[in-house]
């Protein structure tokens, strides 16, 4: 079992297939891109698979989520999924992405058993999208939407961060799309993960605010809050039910507490925190022929240490030297 000093344990696996995106979005990395991490210090699809596998064979992992960057830029993602829903005992296995790809990438991922997708749309607006991604491409992320629905990736999730002074009075509007297709939208706060260090608490749109909007819109009722369990949003039933909304307050109403995720990043370390500033190095132990024994260990380890919360509000916070491209989300 993967547990920290507090008692914490972690189920949940985020493992970024790369750090690559075709999308620029302004709150993760720079117009002009990122250093990528160089191909040798990537993981293989061999790699993570066996990564994986210890993690869920013997260390309690039951639910896989393949982040990037943008895991559909991977081109072994399908058959990575294949052998990751083939493990024993078989974990959920979803993606967080783009959406980029989608529209081709869909079906095949259906029938590779993939569980969900998250999709992350930002704005309908095309212009507002050139603006905040950088890339002309908000038709290509609609079509991905539609065809992960189409291929019974079900419920389909969308993830929305509002920037003030950008996109943060479309909350209604995108409610509002994702009820009429039955997608499952969530709010996110905007974290200090961007590459550039541009976060200001002040551009963020807090909880409250999105709330406060919404309500102007929509009915909205607390969800039975056991649903909730360790997962960060807190959700809401639109105008009765059973259409839902969720709110992520990540640094206005942090979860910390309840936290069952650990990561992977592309290049094999094992980062027990988004925010944490350590990491373990499981790629090079792998590559130096450490069998799964010492790996397991080693992982077990780097949970250990977890810390309490990521202290956001702490005057001495310092922000992950590694960019959420490279963490994964
Ligand atoms: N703050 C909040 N959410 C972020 N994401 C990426 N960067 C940030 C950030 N700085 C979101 C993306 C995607 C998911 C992986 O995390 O929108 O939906
Ligand atoms: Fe978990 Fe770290 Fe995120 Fe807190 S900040 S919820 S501890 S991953």
């Amino acid at each position: 079992m993967l547990q920290d000093s507090f008692g914490r344990v972690a189920t949940d696996l985020r493992v970024s297939l790369t750090d690559r995106c075709n999308l620029r979005c302004s709150y993760c990395m720079p117009p002009e891109g990122l250093d990528w991490l160089p191909k040798p210090e990537l993981l293989t699809a061999e790699e993570i698979v066996r990564l994986v596998g210890i993690g869920v064979e013997r260390l309690g992992i039951t639910e896989v989520r393949y982040t990037g960057g943008e895991p559909l830029l991977r081109r072994e993602l399908v058959e990575i999924v294949a052998r990751t829903v083939a493990l024993a005992p078989a974990p959920q296995v979803s993606l967080t992405t783009n959406g980029i790809g989608l529209a081709r990438l869909a079906a095949p991922l259906a029938e590779a058993g993939l569980h969900r997708v998250n999709v992350s749309l930002d704005t309908l607006d095309r212009e507002t999208f050139k603006k905040l991604a950088h890339r002309d491409r908000l038709a290509d992320v609609l079509d991905g939407l539609a065809a992960a629905d189409a291929a019974g990736l079900r419920p389909v999730k969308v993830n929305s961060v509002l920037m003030r002074g950008i996109n943060d009075h479309e909350a209604v509007g995108l409610l509002g799309y994702c009820l009429e297709r039955g997608y499952e939208l969530r709010f996110i706060e905007q974290m200090p993960l961007d590459a550039q260090h541009g976060w200001r608490r002040e551009n963020m749109i807090t909880a409250d605010e999105i709330l406060v909007t919404l309500k102007d819109a929509f009915d909205l009722t607390d969800a039975d809050p056991a649903e909730r369990g360790s997962a960060p949003a807190e959700l809401f039933l639109v105008d009765g039910g059973p259409a839902r909304v969720g709110v992520i307050g990540s640094v206005t109403r942090p979860f910390c507490g309840a936290c069952d995720r650990v990561r992977l990043t592309a290049d094999g370390q094992i980062r027990n925190c988004l925010f944490a500033t350590d990491e373990s190095d499981l790629r090079g132990a792998m590559r130096a022929g450490a069998s799964d024994d010492e790996l397991a260990e080693r992982w077990t380890a780097a949970v250990r240490t977890k810390k309490a919360g990521h202290g956001i509000d702490d005057p001495s916070f310092l922000q992950p030297s590694r960019p959420m491209s490279a963490i994964g989300g």
